[in-house]
């Protein structure tokens, strides 16, 4: 039997509409999604806590407890990049450790887990701290391929990280790279190697990705991620229909039945067109990208160049800086396409290409990546480009975390007149700026002041 989890909540929107759906979009189709009996619903982290925060002025936290009220039956699941957090650097392990307290105590029940770079080091507190908390945490290992990335290389990343204490495996193919028979592959060498479950996680944007699914299936992967179909395809993950009707009657059948993911699939048809209508979901994303397969460029990266490019005027460059992307990763030393170093790579991709010249603009994170600050890379980063950044400075060998002290007092003590519920702290944590325009947002709310007699981007009213 293969099961399966829904990714409509987190994941889809991500892909396709740059994480723009709301919880009101959500609560009238909860319960059924609940009594669907899927694996796990795909419903929190990845980029839906800044989006809440940041675009929709939603408590990230609240919207968890609502998903949680009227999902009773089904496991939670979410997407954390391990030290990352949700955030982008690395966060002091006393963050960590409480970030992942508040999750769980908030409703999250799998935590899949993952580093950009697979440095195991970078996941290991998470997945400690998510075990102690009773979650099940998903240790993941990030799918790519490049000179140095080889069957190998994935399964010792998986040992690691069940000894570790992962409770299962994620392959996560961000890009939608990996191909059928690479996939039976994977798994097969995985499910020789590792005692527990093995899940795969694609997106639809390269074609491929059902026919991935089934090789995978057939090579004994336990779960796989799809979408209700509205929200499927494209960048986002493949039909969910489509794999349970595909294995109904077969030893792999799901067990789900197909007119109530109708139902499901009826509620969303009119969300998507709405969604086609505001301009949110282009077209551009719904198509098969053969340029995927070339380039390597993940699903939530391409919808967020196109609407970058699309602000800037800039999107005759589109083709220049897909192309630039693949060498600014050789030159990082291969790192996996997948946030953070997906945008740390495209930003330093564009850059290279409006700015007529490589390196001439290099953002503190490109920085970072080259002198070990994210962790190891794959491969060595390439010698020129670093002594290019880093001028003097010498690059870092140990866990990135270790350098950093405790944190979580501090953060307390600068935000403490906002301080609501204690999971505040974590969301100005994260997000410092983003998270206190939400606070002085809410507390207009709270006082029933019209947001449009208040200035948020400015807090200094000159009279
Ligand atoms: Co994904």
């Amino acid at each position: 039997m293969a099961k399966i989890t829904e990714t409509v909540l987190r994941d889809a929107h991500q892909s396709l509409i740059a994480t723009r759906m709301r919880i009101d979009e959500m609560i009238p189709v909860l319960e059924k999604l609940d009594n669907i009996g899927y694996n796990s619903l795909e419903a929190w982290g990845g980029a839906t806590f800044d989006s809440c925060l940041r675009f929709l002025n939603e408590d990230p936290w609240e919207r968890l407890r609502t998903i949680r009220k009227h999902v009773k039956k089904t496991k939670l699941q979410m997407l954390l990049r391990g030290q990352n957090l949700l955030g982008y650097k690395h966060y002091a392990d006393d963050v960590v450790e409480y970030f992942v307290q508040k999750a769980v105590a908030n409703g999250i029940d799998i935590i899949r887990i993952f580093d950009a770079l697979n440095d195991v080091r970078n996941i290991e507190t998470t997945i400690k701290a998510c075990k102690k908390e009773g979650g099940h945490a998903q240790g993941t290992v990030c799918y790519t391929i490049s000179p140095v990335h080889n069957l190998k290389l994935f399964v010792n990343d998986a040992k690691k990280l069940v000894n570790m204490g992962a409770d299962s495996i994620c392959i996560k193919d961000m890009a939608g790279l990996l191909l059928p028979y690479d996939a039976y592959e994977l798994v097969k060498a995985l499910k020789e190697n590792v005692k527990v479950p093995i899940q795969v996680h694609t997106h639809a944007t390269s074609g491929v990705a059902s026919m991935t699914y089934i090789k995978a299936i057939e090579a004994g992967c336990d779960v796989v991620d799809c979408a209700i179909s509205p929200m499927a395809l494209g960048t986002s993950q493949p039909p969910t229909e489509a794999m349970v009707a595909t294995l109904k009657d077969t030893k792999y059948d799901t067990g789900l039945d197909l007119n109530q993911l109708n139902e499901i699939a009826e509620y969303f048809k009119p969300l998507r067109d709405k969604y086609l209508e505001s301009g949110l979901l282009d077209v551009k994303v719904m198509g098969v990208d053969v340029n995927t397969l070339i380039y390597q460029v993940p699903g939530g990266m391409l919808s967020n160049l196109v609407s970058q490019l699309k602000q800037s005027n800039a999107v005759d460059k589109y083709e220049q800086v897909l192309k630039e992307i693949p060498k600014v990763r050789e030159d990082f030393g291969y790192p996996p396409l997948v946030t953070p170093t997906s945008q740390i790579v495209g930003t330093q991709a564009v850059l290279n290409v409006v700015m007529g010249e490589r390196y001439k603009m290099v953002p503190k994170e490109s920085k970072a990546v080259v002198k070990g600050e994210y962790g190891k890379t794959p491969a060595p980063v390439n010698p020129e480009i670093q002594k290019m950044i880093l001028k003097d400075e010498k690059p870092i060998t140990c866990r990135p975390a270790d350098l950093i002290k405790p944190e979580l007092k501090k953060i307390r003590s600068e935000m403490k007149e906002y301080l609501e519920q204690d999971e505040d702290i974590l969301s100005y944590a994260l997000f410092p700026p983003v998270a206190e325009k939400y606070f002085q947002y809410r507390k207009a709310q709270k006082y029933k002041i019209d947001p449009d007699m208040v200035d948020y981007e400015n807090k200094v009213h000159p009279i």
